[in-house]
């Protein structure tokens, strides 16, 4: 009998219906490989939830997440729903979904495809091996501290607790001994009272729990510096939610396009939440050229981390690296071809069955 997983589908706007057809494709494709079975089902979140249901985040979806064994999401938001008065945002379904199911951790990890080296405005030899790891507090900090809204003064509040910079800390530093023992923590310990806390938790976390992992604190704004000057230093990168928020943006751009990472976000059990972490990407949505990749790469983040499907979430980063290798490339890609290359430009549908083609069993 293969095993059947429960898999939470939620395209939402934009392109994120496209890649998550796609990948959805994709894992079906998988499937039999590996003698799985996926049971998807389909839900509203974002702007899409809000024009069907006046909620970004209905109940049936968090209900239905809750009941899964892990969640795809394509992206939410869009200029439709981009007005700052309005009173409900497609973000917040992205918030709520990410408190509801406390899913913690995010992480980002970034990896040069050396086939795409020269898709960033960085050059290629400050990006040779880069492959580090951005693991973000993701339920905590300004984001859900008290706040005050108003015409003539406004506050948000970065509020941490030791229990919430431990457990975050602790994925981060898992993460750090199976990679290669080396943990950066990012604050801004010189101004802020919560970032002088973030930095004594970890000091003393590491010291007691993970000796073994080398561990160096590095200021965000410098830290901004270090990313595009010598990125290949970092392995795993812990931070708060916002300076997570931005420097992971930052990071996106060592490997050139949003179009190719993947993120995971993760709580307590194993059941997460997997997302690209590019956008809607509105401007292309519907014209059937947005890259799938991110997604698909997701999909094999979730195999990995919430399935416990290592073969197969190797398989379908191998089939990614064998579509690049040959060559293929949807437009946001145009660019990367190398002297001595020649690349074939391929919409979302295209790219994702020239992926399946490259999937292999064990
Ligand atoms: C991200 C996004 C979100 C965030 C937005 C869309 C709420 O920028 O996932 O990085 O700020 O967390
Ligand atoms: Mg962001």
């Amino acid at each position: 009998m293969p095993k059947t997983y429960h898999i939470v589908l939620l395209p939402g706007d934009g392109i994120g219906p496209e890649v998550v057809a796609e990948t959805r494709k994709t894992l079906d494709a998988l499937a039999p490989l590996f003698d799985l079975t996926f049971d998807f089902s389909e839900h509203l979140i974002g702007g899409i939830a809000i024009d069907e249901t006046g909620s970004p985040l209905p109940d049936t979806t968090l209900e239905a997440c809750r009941q899964a064994d892990a969640i795809l999401l394509g992206a939410v938001g869009g200029p439709k729903w981009s007005d700052p008065t309005a009173s409900v945002r497609p973000e917040q379904g992205l918030l709520a979904i990410r408190k509801g199911l406390g899913l913690y951790a995010n992480l980002r990890p970034v990896k040069i495809f050396p086939q795409l080296i020269t898709a960033s405005t960085l050059r290629p030899d400050v990006l040779q091996g880069v492959d580090l790891l951005v693991v973000r507090e993701l339920t905590g900090g300004i984001y859900f501290g008290p706040r005050q809204e108003g015409s003539e003064e406004a506050y948000d509040t970065m509020l941490y607790t030791r229990p919430e910079v431990e457990r975050v800390v602790r994925v981060a530093a898992r993460a750090a001994q199976k990679r290669r023992g080396k943990l950066t923590s990012v604050d801004k310990a010189n101004v802020l009272a919560s970032s002088r806390l973030w930095r004594q938790t970890v000091t003393r976390l590491m010291a007691e729990e993970f000796p073994d992992v080398v561990l160096e604190h590095v200021l965000v704004d410098a830290m901004t510096m270090h990313l595009i000057r010598r990125p290949g230093d970092f392995d795993v990168i812990v931070s708060g939610n916002m300076f997570g928020d931005i420097i992971t943006d930052e990071a996106a751009m060592l490997a050139g396009s949003m179009g190719m990472l993947p993120s995971a976000s993760l709580g307590d059990g194993s059941r997460g939440l997997y997302e690209p972490i590019h956008g809607s990407a509105p401007d292309i949505a519907g014209q059937g050229i947005a890259n799938p990749l991110a997604t698909i790469l997701s999909a094999a983040m979730m195999l990995r981390h919430s399935l416990g499907e290592e073969a197969a979430a190797r398989a379908l980063e191998a089939a990614v690296e064998r579509a690049l290798d040959a060559g293929y490339r949807t437009p946001d890609l145009a660019h990367t071809a190398q002297p001595d290359q020649s690349v074939e430009i391929v919409g979302t549908k295209a790219m994702g069955e020239i992926v399946r083609g490259y999937l292999t069993p064990p």
